[in-house]
């Protein structure tokens, strides 16, 4: 089952706010977005508008934010109300997404790891190169699918788990559990090889293909110390992942 937002959208939010995501996975997309300025781009599954607004700071002219789940985009609505940035946000399947005008930079965090199979997979990577100019980029963060399962338990430092249901195989439930202030948190991923991920971006047609590591800021280098980012980054239990259209 597909994890429904809806009902979670206030939680999710809260869970943007754990010490991996900001001192890891805040910081790598920002130092892999690099200089945005002028460009136009999509947020694809852009939940409540957390990395679209990050764009739009840093300086893209126009940002898009697209999302499936009703509720995400009322909470991204919100705080576009609340402190206006100028982001479009509309609710829709990234798979079925047709740009009225391609973008210089498309951005996904944590789409392509709701496909479910490799067709699914494919249609969200169709739409991707479809909404591209030529020369454009896809950066993208997912589930890493080379984190070893026995990997699993490091989470426990840093406030998540993850757990495998059944065996690994293309589209076995990965469920990830967040442990926030109010109780747990659980979403539900599904697994494809990094061999198949590379496949479905290559047949639509993109290219030069590269696996970036995680990066730790320098505050969570300071206030935690390296050893205590040692196991994450070891063993990443996240993927990002930049490509372009030739
Ligand atoms: C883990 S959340 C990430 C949200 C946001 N990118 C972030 O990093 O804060 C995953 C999001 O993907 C959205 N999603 C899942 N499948 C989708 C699809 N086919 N098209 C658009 N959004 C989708 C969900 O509704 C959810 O908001």
């Amino acid at each position: 089952m597909p994890t429904n937002y809806d009902d979670i959208a206030d939680q999710y939010k809260e869970a943007k706010y754990q010490l991996w995501r900001t001192h890891i996975e805040r910081y790598t997309i920002l130092n892999l977005v690099g200089d945005i300025a002028n460009q136009t781009v999509v947020d694809l599954a852009c939940g409540e508008g957390f990395y679209s607004r990050m764009l739009k700071r840093l300086g893209a002219v126009d940002v898009l934010g697209l999302d499936l789940s009703q509720g995400m985009i009322d909470l991204a609505k919100a705080e576009e109300s609340r402190e206006p940035l100028g982001i479009d946000f509309q609710v829709g399947d990234a798979r079925e997404f047709q740009a009225s005008e391609p973008f210089d930079f498309v951005f996904a965090a944590y789409l392509l790891n709701y496909a479910s199979n490799f067709d699914e997979l494919t249609e969200m990577c169709h739409a991707i190169f479809q909404s591209l100019k030529p020369g454009g980029r896809f950066l993208t963060v997912n589930n890493n699918p080379c984190d070893p399962v026995a990997n699993f338990s490091i989470g426990k430092t840093y406030e998540y788990s993850k757990r495998l249901e059944g065996d690994l195989v293309e589209g076995a439930p990965i469920i990830w559990t967040f442990i926030l202030p109010e109780g747990p948190l659980s979403i539900t991923n599904y697994y494809i090889s990094k061999e198949r991920l590379e496949q479905a971006l290559q047949e639509v047609g993109m290219r030069d293909i590269r696996w970036h590591p995680p990066q730790v800021s320098p505050e969570g280098q300071a206030e935690f110390g390296e050893a205590h980012w040692q196991p994450f980054l070891q063993s990443p239990p996240v993927a990002f992942i930049e490509c372009f259209k030739a």
